[in-house]
């Protein structure tokens, strides 16, 4: 088969290592791709994932049996269409599909349309209503951008006032067309994790759970990055709450886009807040998570393709259930200084591409060559050092040694990630 994946993250580099292991594939384009890929495809650093046109004609000229689209933005920009009209399988929704996550307005009226447990919402355009609406949310309040806002478009504040300032700026104009509307919901006490389903259209196929550490520091402090460190399985997710949440959010949500003539297509996202009474949905995402596919990647058992390519003709009966190894797997994400604001671009990074062992991957997010061929910063997030372990301790401990092993003055990481799932572990006995 030749596949083209699309996307350039840890996220497609993880993507591509365990599709790149198939025995289906003969050839493997990966746009644009990045430097830790270089061996396992074909590269296009000339194309990007928001290039739907160039891709789709790229798509064609190699007769692609099959494209995974790793990115929202390449959702939003229309590529599963664009595929779709040329008869070529997408592992990715369309774009009325996609709305799931690119639109939180349409995602929470879809939800209030299911009955898909969420939080109790409204959603404003207009500075005044915004305001008047808060007399009736009670505090913390949780004020979103209705579009996609590259993670940082929610808000949750303490006070009244604090909400009000956020309001006007998302109004105002901070999120571009983005935050052209406001969502104010409840805010809902719990703990969160992220459960991922693959669907056809019709059916959809749990593949399991995994948290991530949102916050850039060690103890959860800091701003919001687009995740620091993942690991999977997560304790949060208990037999019942896997349960409850694909009775309640997964299979509604997958009949519902097909009843409203989006059916849905690729892999769903849930994320979710474990409340006193059961899962909600936080919000909900099109596409695998990053650095949550990095840790799902490398758990995952068997050839990967057959259910991508099910999942893209409309018919996962005919691929067999995905199967996980019986372990744990932590990512480590390893970001350049400065990152999430102003991240220092060009640092030497030495040592990520030796050979860490069985049981350790290094999957690249933002790096380049330089001229004389040293790897170097080219992003926020860079590497995602990632390992397997028979519980969250030993994993953990395989990550840390590895990073040890990579000299890299530029950058930094938590310390700590997977700490909710150890103290857990360590109660546990
Ligand atoms: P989102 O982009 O919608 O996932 O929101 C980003 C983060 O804000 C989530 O991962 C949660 O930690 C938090 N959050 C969003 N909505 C709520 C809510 N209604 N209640 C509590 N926390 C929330
Ligand atoms: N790690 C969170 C995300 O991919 O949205």
């Amino acid at each position: 088969m030749n596949i083209l994946l699309v996307g350039s993250g840890g996220r497609e580099h993880a993507l591509a290592w365990k599709i790149a292991q198939s025995p289906h594939v003969r050839r493997l384009v990966i746009a644009p791709g990045n430097t830790g890929m270089e061996k396992l495809g074909e590269l296009r650093p000339d194309l990007k994932a928001t290039d739907a046109d160039k891709l789709a004609a790229l798509a064609r000229e190699m007769r692609a049996d099959l494209v995974v689209v790793g990115p929202e933005t390449a959702l939003e920009a229309g590529l599963a269409d664009r595929l779709a009209a040329s008869g070529i399988p997408c592992f990715g929704p369309s774009k009325k599909a996609a709305q799931l996550e690119t639109s939180k307005a349409f995602s929470k009226a879809f939800m209030e349309r299911h009955e898909i447990p969420t939080a109790g919402y409204g959603v404003y355009e207009r500075l005044h209503e915004a305001r008047q609406a808060l007399q009736v949310f009670k505090p913390p309040y949780v004020i979103k951008a209705d579009g996609l806002a590259a993670g940082k478009g929610v808000a949750i504040a303490p006070t009244k006032r604090e909400a009000e300032g956020e309001i006007e700026r998302m109004l105002g104009g901070r999120f571009g067309t983005a935050g052209a509307r406001v969502v104010i919901e409840e805010f809902m006490a719990g703990e969160e994790g992220s459960l991922f389903a693959v669907c056809d259209g019709q059916r959809a196929v749990l593949l399991g759970g995994a948290q991530d550490h949102k916050r850039a520091y060690d103890g959860d402090l800091g701003p919001n990055t687009g995740g620091m460190g993942s690991y999977s399985p997560a304790p949060v997710f208990t037999p019942e709450l896997v349960e409850a949440a694909e009775r309640l959010v997964v299979q509604p949500t997958i009949a519902g886009m097909a009843r409203e003539g989006m059916p849905y297509r690729g892999v769903l996202y849930a994320g979710l807040m474990a409340t006193e009474d059961g899962p909600k949905v936080v919000e909900f995402n099109a596409r695998f998570g990053d650095p949550e596919c990095q840790v799902l990647m490398m758990r995952l058992g068997g050839d990967i393709v057959p259910m991508l390519l099910a999942c893209a003709r409309g018919d996962l009966t005919r691929a067999p259930m995905p199967e996980f190894r019986p372990e744990t797997v932590i990512c480590v994400v390893l970001a350049a200084s400065g990152y999430p604001d102003s991240p220092l671009e060009g640092s030497i990074i030495r040592g990520a591409e030796q050979d860490f062992g069985p049981h350790v991957q290094v999957f690249h997010a933002g790096t380049r060559r330089d001229e004389e061929g040293h790897l170097v910063a080219a992003g926020g997030r860079v590497l995602n050092v990632c390992a397997r372990g028979k519980d969250i301790a030993q994993a953990r401990e395989r990550a840390y040694a590895a990073i040890k092993k990579i000299d890299w003055p530029g950058g930094f990481h938590r310390t700590d990630i997977g700490w909710r799932a150890l103290e857990r572990e360590a109660d546990e006995g």
